[in-house]
C-alpha cells in the first residue's frame, strides 16, 4: 500500500471586507503566513493547486496563473479546482490524490476568494447563478432562499426553533470574537439574534453567513518527508465524497443532505473510527441550520436530537463535541475558495494546542471538517489526526 499524506504546514489571511487587498494578495497573505511558520522553502514544492469559486466577484479570469505568478511559484505544475462552496477541500482532496499515486511529494494548496468588489445584492445573484438556471434561478430564489426551505421544514419536522437557530450564531460569533482571523470580532446576545431583521424567513442576519474576502494554505506531503518540515505533521486518515441532485424540488428530503451522510460514512470507514472518535469538527455553517442539520448527518446526534444538544451547549469548547469553536463560516466568515482550506488549517492548529486560550479543545488528537458545495450538491468530509501522541 502507498504511503500516507500530511499536511505539514498551514497559513491564513485574516478574513474579513479586505477594501485594499485583491485575490492575489489574498492568497499572497495566506502563503506568507505559511512560509513564516513551517520549515519550507519554494524549491521544496512539486506542485499548487489554487481553489477559487467564482470568476465573476471580481472579473479576474484563470486565477491560478494569477495566483501562482504572485506567489513566485509559476513554472510548476498547478490546477484550478471549482466545487461552489466545497472547493477548497476539493482543493485538498485533489492534492492529497496527486500525491497518494506518487505523481507528486509536495503539494501547496491555496483557496482564495475575494467577494466584496461587487454590492452583496450582486454577489447573491452571481452566488444564485449556481442554482438550476432552468428551472430555479429564473423564479428569484437564492441561498438564503434555499436554506429557509431546509429550516421550515426541519422546523416542520422535528420541533426546530427560533431559539436553537439563534444559540448557533451565539455561539459562533462568541467564538469568532476570540479569533484574530475572523471577519465579524463581536458578540452578540440571544435576544439581539432573535430579534434581527429577516433575510428569507424563517431564517434572520444572524442566520447567515458572511460575505467575505479571504483566503488559506496548507501545504501537504507524503509521509515519508513531512518531518523535514515539521515535527508534527496532522495525518489525512478519512476522505468521503458525496453529491445529491441540482434542483432542491428532486430530493426525498429536505431536512438532511443525502451527500453528506454519504461523504460521513466514506471518510469514518475510511479512517477506521466512528462519529464517537470525534474531538472537534468545523461544519459548513452557511446558514445556522445548516449546523444543525450537519451535527445530525455526521452522526453525532440522531435525526431531531442535534437541536436539543445546541440548547445545552454541548458544541462550545469544552462541551461533549466542540463544533465551529473559530467561529464558523458565520462570523469567522465565508470567501468560498477559502472556506475549506481554513477548515483544515483550523483543526491543524486545535490538534497542535495553538489556538487561543478561550477556544481551545484541550486533549484533542482527532478532528473533521465538513464542507458543502451550494444546497448539498458537493460534500467533502475529512478526517485529520495528530499521530505523534
Ligand atoms: C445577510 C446579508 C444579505 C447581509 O448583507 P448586507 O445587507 O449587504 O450587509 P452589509 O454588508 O451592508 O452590512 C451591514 C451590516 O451588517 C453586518 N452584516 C452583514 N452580513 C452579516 C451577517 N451575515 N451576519 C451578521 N452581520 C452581518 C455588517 O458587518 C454591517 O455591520 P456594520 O454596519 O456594523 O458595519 C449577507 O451577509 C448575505 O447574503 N449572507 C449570506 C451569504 C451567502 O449566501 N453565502 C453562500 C452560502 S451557500
Amino acid at each position: 500500500m502507498s504511503e500516507g499524506v500530511s499536511i505539514v504546514g498551514g497559513g491564513h489571511a485574516v478574513f474579513g471586507k479586505r477594501k485594499e487587498s485583491g485575490l492575489r494578495d489574498l492568497a499572497h497573505e495566506a502563503v506568507r503566513d505559511l512560509f513564516n511558520t513551517t520549515n519550507v522553502s519554494k524549491s521544496d514544492i512539486d506542485a499548487t493547486v489554487i481553489g477559487v469559486a467564482g470568476d465573476g466577484f471580481n472579473g479576474q479570469g484563470s486565477p491560478a496563473a494569477v495566483i501562482n505568478t504572485e506567489l513566485g511559484l509559476h513554472g510548476l505544475p498547478t490546477i484550478r479546482v471549482e466545487s461552489a462552496c466545497a472547493t477548497g477541500t476539493a482543493g485538498i482532496i485533489s492534492a492529497y490524490n496527486m500525491i497518494k499515486s506518487g505523481l507528486r511529494d509536495a503539494v501547496l494548496v491555496v483557496g482564495a476568494e475575494k467577494m466584496t468588489s461587487i454590492s452583496s445584492g450582486e454577489a447573491t445573484e452571481l452566488m444564485a447563478r449556481a442554482g438550476d438556471l432552468r428551472w430555479e434561478f429564473p423564479f428569484g430564489v437564492s441561498f438564503p432562499g434555499y436554506y429557509a426551505l431546509i429550516a421550515s421544514a426541519h422546523m416542520a419536522e422535528y420541533g426546530t426553533t427560533r431559539e436553537i437557530l439563534s444559540s448557533i450564531g451565539v455561539k459562533n460569533h462568541y467564538y469568532a470574537s476570540k479569533n484574530k482571523l475572523a471577519h465579524i470580532r463581536k458578540e452578540v446576545s440571544l435576544e439581539e439574534a432573535m430579534g434581527a431583521i429577516d433575510i428569507a424567513s424563517p431564517l434572520n442576519l444572524y442566520d447567515c453567513s458572511l460575505i467575505s474576502d479571504g483566503a488559506a494554505a496548507v501545504l501537504l506531503t507524503k509521509d515519508s518527508i513531512a518531518k523535514k518540515f515539521t515535527d508534527t505533521p496532522i495525518s489525512i486518515k478519512g476522505i468521503g465524497q458525496g453529491t445529491d441532485t441540482m434542483m432542491m424540488a428532486q430530493r426525498e428530503s429536505l431536512t438532511e443532505l443525502k451527500g453528506a451522510q454519504r461523504a460521513a460514512k466514506e471518510a469514518y470507514a475510511m479512517a477506521g473510527v466512528t462519529a464517537a472518535d470525534i474531538n472537534l469538527a468545523t461544519v459548513h455553517d452557511c446558514f445556522t441550520i445548516a449546523e444543525l442539520i450537519a451535527m445530525e448527518d455526521l452522526g453525532f446526534y440522531k435525526k431531531g436530537e442535534a437541536g436539543q444538544a445546541v440548547l445545552d451547549k454541548q458544541t462550545y469548547h469544552d462541551g461533549k463535541i466542540p463544533i465551529n469553536v473559530d467561529g464558523g463560516l458565520k462570523a469567522k466568515g465565508h470567501p468560498l475558495g477559502a472556506t475549506g482550506v481554513s477548515q483544515a488549517v483550523e483543526i491543524r492548529k486545535q490538534l497542535l494546542g495553538e489556538v487561543e486560550s478561550e477556544r481551545q479543545v484541550d486533549g484533542a488528537v482527532r478532528g473533521l471538517s465538513h464542507n458543502v458545495g451550494q444546497s448539498g450538491q458537493f460534500v467533502n468530509v475529512l478526517i485529520y489526526e495528530r499521530s505523534d501522541l
